[in-house]
């Protein structure tokens, strides 16, 4: 049974993975090599805990519960020689992933399982180097970010693990209110990157063609496919709609759809000028002085209540 959770990397994704396990009551070890962030992540943690409960989500007691269940760690020896579930969220480089795990297989029991939360790099060249016995507890579990505000994890199900293993991870990401979805094929960017890069493109795509302007382009998603999409799925909405309806607007609308294999050329160029969106003050929309941070807390009050609501989907 799976008590102790391992989280390696503490940056923009390790720390919310971290908190999240615990809150759900894993005594969880979070470690990073950049020593400074072993000082910003509790900070950070506890932020984001405190805004959960200010927001009503959680009570007060359970962020001091949940911060009580984090052990922050030094070394990965230390934070890892007791797993039984490591999932890292360190650097999205195979040789760095590959030289991790290799230091893992080292330090943790046999039953640990291994995961890792990339958003590009193939598993099976990932684990291609341990032994076999633990490629048969390896997986990715792929979160979306803010990991605590974000309820979907990705977890393979590539057929290198037993049934058993699998389902006692499922079963720890479901107790931690996460909403899994099961991968079965190794495919570039999983299932869930997959399906926002093809609404991407074309959204991109749109504004560059001067079809609508960002803002124009923006809510028609946010009132329209997306706002349908948040309560229900698309293969659900398909079979409400009725499936010879889809087959006749897709034979129609496909041929004239954008099918670049990169990335869209008014995008490239923004990013060419310095101007990488919030982060720089200026990207589709522009931010000047504190309208970056005030979208951004806007923003995660939204998710919020979206997770609230979500509980009913
Ligand atoms: N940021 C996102 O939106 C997002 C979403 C889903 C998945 N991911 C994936 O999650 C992973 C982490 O991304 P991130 O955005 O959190 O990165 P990040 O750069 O914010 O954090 C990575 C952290 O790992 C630490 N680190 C590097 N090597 C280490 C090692 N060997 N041992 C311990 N700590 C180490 C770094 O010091 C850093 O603090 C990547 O694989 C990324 O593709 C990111």
């Amino acid at each position: 049974m799976i008590k102790n959770i391992t989280v390696v990397g503490a940056g923009t994704m390790g720390h919310g993975i971290a908190h999240v396990f615990a809150r759900a009551g894993f005594k969880v070890n979070l470690c990073d090599t950049y020593a400074p962030m072993l000082e910003i992540a509790p900070v950070k943690m506890r932020e984001e805990l405190q805004f959960m409960a200010d927001e009503g989500y959680i009570d007060q007691e359970t962020v001091e519960k949940t911060m009580n269940n984090i052990t922050i760690c030094a070394s990965v020896e230390e934070a890892a020689k007791d797993a039984d579930y490591v999932i890292e969220a360190v650097k999205e480089d195979m040789a760095v992933k590959k030289a991790l795990f290799a230091q893992l297989d080292k330090i943790c029991p046999a039953h640990t399982v291994f995961a890792t939360n990339t958003s590009s790099l193939k598993l099976n060249e990932m684990i291609a180097d341990l032994p076999a016995e633990r490629q048969e507890r390896c997986m990715v579990s792929h979160w979306y970010n803010p990991a605590y505000l974000i309820p979907i994890a990705e977890l393979s199900k590539f057929g290198n693990m037993s049934e058993e293993v699998f389902q006692e991870v499922y079963d720890m990401y479901v107790k931690a209110e996460k909403r899994p979805v099961c991968v079965y094929k190794d495919v570039t960017g999983m299932i869930a990157n997959r399906l926002l890069h093809a609404l991407a493109r074309e959204a991109f795509y749109l504004v560059e063609e001067g079809v609508g302007m960002p803002e124009d382009i923006d809510n028609a998603l946010k009132f329209g496919p997306c706002f349908r999409n948040a309560t229900t799925g698309m293969l659900e909405v398909a079979d409400m709609g009725g499936l010879d309806i889809w087959v006749a607007g897709e034979d129609n609308i496909f041929p004239a759809l954008n099918n670049s294999d990169k990335a869209c050329s008014m995008m490239r160029k923004l990013v060419e000028e310095g101007n990488l969106g919030m982060k720089t003050g200026k990207g589709f929309y522009e931010y000047p002085g504190e309208e970056g941070a005030k979208a951004q807390t806007a923003f995660y009050k939204r998710l919020i209540e979206q997770l609230k609501v979500s509980k009913n989907y």
